[in-house]
């Protein structure tokens, strides 16, 4: 029999990508702004699409349909519903998105089969049974409790149930306008950062402040019940009338208008960012009981973008609600095209899901283009770029060496990343021991605010000596303290400082991935699924007898992480980054 092909699609919203499955399983999967290099490329993911295809060798009339994320006319109809619920007032706003919805998003059957020529059957699953199918399809669980939470797709903000087998079912659900994810992103916009960008940054933010509005947000803005569900009170809202996520009573409550985008960050700022991710973590947790004791499973799988918020993640694990937790690493709109694909072909068309072992079917997330190091070299030959050839061990033991010393090292190997994370496919490393490591690599590298913490990648098998973990974390999705032991006291002097005052003090014997909290977001890295990492981190711990190396993602400041080799070329020689490595082929900044 041949294969059954599938491609998943999301795209329209933010982070549009491509993924396809070959008897379910996962072949390729990419976000379209790895290609464009526009950050969260949300247009028609063409080039994903045509990257998925190639990576299969077939053509789009091989596939036996395409699935795409959400159901527009269910979100076409809450947009009407949200307008006439608050008409006039949201005049403007509406006008606004009403040509592209009219134009192209409602007719998305047609615009998918014009866009890849393909005549054959399409499916839309609902935007969180997509999320819901890419957290547990792929999970090393055999049944489990399902948990989504994001801003919205078309109407449902959270949802919750179970999934065993090859079937999922959600039976709750919390809709519009009362979402987790969207009172996330109003406090970002507050804060002076992008919606569905920067929310990262307030969660980084948060850990210098103090909670001292989370019973204002409590008392004011939500009505939170037992089971994590809450209503809001749209008076301090903007989003389902107007162009912004905050009202005038908003900024009145909260002592001021938005902060201006790159103007001084204030305690004020920080306290509000401390609240908030309090107060979403209080949400989550709620939840996650709740599911825990209504659905009696012991593991949860979780997805939607607020399951990207790492902090949470690792509060939830401490508090041992469930045995096991597996997160879909692109837990954001990206991963809805996995959880579209995965739907039709276990849900729709009954096949059988393989569980056994403790793997996921994630690979590590390494879904993405590579490169080998001949049509690297040919491309370095034809531009003249001074480079160096060397064997996988000779390539590791350069490269540990050089961060030993004090280098940043851009590191391109294997199948690039899906999902926000690096994961030392498309990574810059450094040295974790080094009090300069941060500065270094936020001022000259990413070019980007210093507030925020690098994350360490760790042997997995030494986790524990550095973090209060004690299991795998290949994604990066949980934060864990840093060992008791391993933190350094600070003086009186040191602890009375304020603010971002603190950042430069240095809190264990691993400076530059411990954050002001002594917490740290970890990736373990796994010698049989990332070996060439595992290899170097080892070589790095050979060194100096630590098994851990700084790992952010390779990209500057506002740009997507690279895909090409050419990409990686010219990040390298826009930074002060020393050395990189392109597989098997090392170039020297001070020979370029
Ligand atoms: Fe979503």
């Amino acid at each position: 029999m041949s294969d059954t092909y599938i491609l998943g699609i999301s795209a329209f919203y933010h982070d549009a990508a491509a993924t396809l499955l070959r008897d379910g399983q996962i072949v390729a999967a990419a976000q379209q702004e790895r290609f464009t290099r526009i950050k969260h490329d949300q247009s028609f993911p063409d080039q994903a699409v045509n990257y998925c295809l190639e990576e299969a060798g077939i053509s789009v009339d091989e596939l036996h349909s395409i699935a795409f994320y959400d159901k527009p006319w269910t979100k076409f109809e809450r947009l009407l519903e949200t307008y006439l619920m608050f008409a006039p007032s949201g005049f403007a706003s509406f006008m606004k998105s009403m040509p592209i919805w009219l134009k192209e998003k409602l007719w998305m059957g047609e615009k998918i089969k014009l866009e890849t020529g393909f005549e054959g059957e399409l499916f839309f699953p609902e935007h969180h049974q997509s999320h819901a199918a890419s957290a547990f399809f792929p999970s090393p669980f055999e049944h489990a409790a399902i948990l989504t939470m994001d801003g919205v797709g078309e109407w449902s903000t959270a949802t919750w149930g179970f999934g065993r087998g090859n079937h999922i079912e959600l039976s709750h659900e919390m809709r519009f306008p009362h979402s987790i994810g969207l009172l996330y992103s109003a406090f970002t916009g507050y804060l002076g950062f992008r919606v569905n960008s920067g929310e990262y940054k307030v969660m980084g933010l948060a850990p210098y402040g103090e909670p001292s509005y989370v019973d204002t947000i409590l008392d004011k803005l939500m009505d939170l019940c037992e089971d994590g569900s809450f209503r809001l009170d749209m008076k301090y809202f903007n989003y389902c009338q107007g162009l912004t996520m905050t009202s005038e009573a908003f900024h009145e409550l909260f002592g001021g208008p938005p902060r201006k985008p790159e103007s001084l960050i204030k305690q004020r700022d920080m306290d509000l960012a401390r609240s908030i991710q309090e107060v979403v973590e209080e949400v989550v947790l709620r939840m996650a009981r709740h599911v825990r004791k209504e659905t009696g499973e012991q593991n949860l799988c979780l997805a939607g973008g607020v399951a990207l918020n790492c902090v949470a993640n690792g509060k939830l694990l401490r508090e041992n609600i469930f045995d096991e937790i597996w997160i879909q690493p692109a837990a954001g709109d990206a991963g809805g095209s996995l959880g579209a694909a995965q739907f039709v072909w276990h849900q729709v068309l009954n096949n059988p899901r393989i569980v056994g072992s403790s793997d996921d079917q994630q690979r590590g997330s390494y879904l993405g283009p590579s490169y080998t190091s001949a049509e690297i070299q040919a491309w370095l030959e034809k531009e003249h770029c001074p480079y160096h050839k060397h064997t996988e061990e000779e390539v590791v033991e350069l490269a540990a060496e050089a961060l030993s010393a004090g280098k940043v090292v851009g590191w391109f190997n294997g199948r690039m990343e899906f999902g926000p994370r690096a994961l030392g496919a498309r990574s810059i490393l450094g040295d974790p021991r080094s009090p300069d490591t941060q500065t270094i690599m936020n001022l000259k590298i990413k070019y980007r605010e210093s507030f925020r913490p690098f994350a360490p990648s760790c042997l997995i098998e030494d986790v524990s000596e550095y973090f209060e973990l004690d299991e795998a974390s290949p994604y990066m999705l949980l934060v864990a303290p840093v060992k008791q032991d391993r933190r350094k006291e600070l003086t009186e002097d040191e602890r009375n400082l304020v603010g971002l005052e603190r950042l430069r003090r240095q809190r264990s014997d691993i400076p530059a991935v411990t954050h002001v909290d002594y917490s740290a977001r970890v990736q373990t890295v796994d010698p049989n699924i990332s070996p060439r990492y595992h290899k170097l981190i080892s070589a790095f711990k050979r060194k100096t007898g630590y098994g851990l190396i700084v790992n952010t993602s390779f990209n500057v400041r506002g740009e997507p992480i690279v895909c090409t080799p050419q990409d990686a070329y010219r990040c390298f020689m826009r930074t002060e980054m020393d050395m990189l490595v392109l597989e098997d082929l090392i170039l020297h900044k001070r020979e370029q």
